[in-house]
């Protein structure tokens, strides 16, 4: 077991249950109302919130996002999260699996026993295709997981931010698409929290990428946790200045529709509640991500981290209700829901 590794796996969930290290910049959500709709012209039970992504049924348009695993502690996270996710009908995606690939291992990364029919993703961080990770480890990863897809992730700021972070991002954009190339399952690529412009996604896309994650500013800050977790004090100064850095997950999201009409896109970053997700799929998300707030849960119990994401799901309903709207592809393509200047 790489020791750093294992360390750092743990110091996140800490520090994410223990220290404030949410952005100091909002995603964006409360700059939109939808035009609450007193006649609605359905019942409540008919509103159906099951949608497809990448082929698979969801009973909700939701992903429980890239967070942990690689150590018995976190796998036992992880575990839990797949459970509520394979009883929920929901997507969820495990932690970097670097330490997995180093390790030749896999093992701290199994759910598909107790998770055999969820949207499952598995996780990398893309720098790690420039320090020796080939498409054929990626392939590996895939299979030994039963993922249905990889996630990428694009992180440079937190490794500029991290003690003997990996900084070297020079040729990435030609190596993920060397992975798109090499998988027969489908690459998503996202950020981590402080979002994926429209620039950005166009490149990837172009590259084979079948899925952009926006992971935008507004939830979860890794300036902020780098800075909690650090012990260089240069480091910890330098990242106090990025608390509110990135681009709002709800700005990008609409950038990155607009550019690139036909993607296929979640979104995340500051997601926190049933009408986030609701705002997020009519500002043309196909899915959405949470992470922190299911991880806390979890850490408290299964039952907890279960409670979480039925309230989420039960707020999307009413919100959809209260819209008037039945489906997701009438959230996604009805013109009108919101109000006012956000219209
Ligand atoms: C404890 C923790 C660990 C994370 N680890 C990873 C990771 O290994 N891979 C990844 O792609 N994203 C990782 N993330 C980022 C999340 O997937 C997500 O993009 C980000 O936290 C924003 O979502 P949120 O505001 O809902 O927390 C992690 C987030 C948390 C809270």
């Amino acid at each position: 077991m790489d020791e750093g590794i294992a360390r750092r796996k743990q110091d996140h969930i800490d520090v994410v249950r223990e220290r404030d290290v949410r952005s100091a910049m909002s995603a964006g959500w409360e700059r939109y109302d939808f035009v609450h709709n007193a006649l609605p012209e359905l019942d409540l039970d008919e509103v159906s919130l099951e949608t497809a992504f990448f082929g698979k049924q969801l009973t909700a348009p939701l992903l429980i996002s890239s967070m942990t695993g690689g150590t018995a502690e976190t796998a036992v996270l992880n575990r839990r999260m797949a459970a509520v996710a394979q009883r929920l009908g929901v997507a969820m995606g495990v932690g970097s699996q670097r330490i997995a690939i180093e390790q030749r291992d896999n093992r701290h990364f199994q759910v598909r026993d107790i998770a055999p029919d969820i949207l499952l993703f598995a996780n990398l961080g893309a720098v790690q295709l420039n320090y020796g990770v080939t498409p054929r480890d990626c392939r590996w990863l895939v299979e030994s997981t039963g993922a249905d897809a990889l996630i990428l992730h694009l992180n440079p700021l937190q490794e500029a931010l991290q003690e003997g972070g990996d900084t070297r991002f020079r040729g990435i954009e030609g190596r993920v698409a060397a992975v798109c190339d090499a998988l027969s399952v489908p690459v998503v690529v996202k950020e981590v929290g402080w979002g994926i412009s429209a620039q950005v996604a166009k490149r990837l896309l172009g590259a084979g990428v079948a899925a952009i994650d926006i992971a935008g500013a507004g939830g979860t800050s890794w300036s902020e946790v780098e800075r909690h977790r650090g012990t260089d004090p240069l480091l910890q100064a330098a990242a106090s200045a990025f608390a509110g850095w990135g681009l709002p997950t709800a700005d990008a999201l609409l950038a990155v529709r607009a550019a690139c009409p036909e993607a296929c896109i979640i979104a995340s970053g500051g997601i926190r509640d049933g009408i986030d997700v609701a705002k997020a799929i009519a500002l043309g998300a196909n899915l959405c991500g949470i992470a922190a707030p299911v991880v806390q849960a979890a850490a408290d119990g299964e039952e907890q981290a279960e409670f979480a994401l039925r309230v989420v799901i039960e707020q999307l309903r009413v919100a959809m209700f209260a819209t008037g709207v039945s489906t997701i592809d009438e959230l996604q393509t009805r013109p009108g829901l919101f109000q006012g200047r956000s219209a």
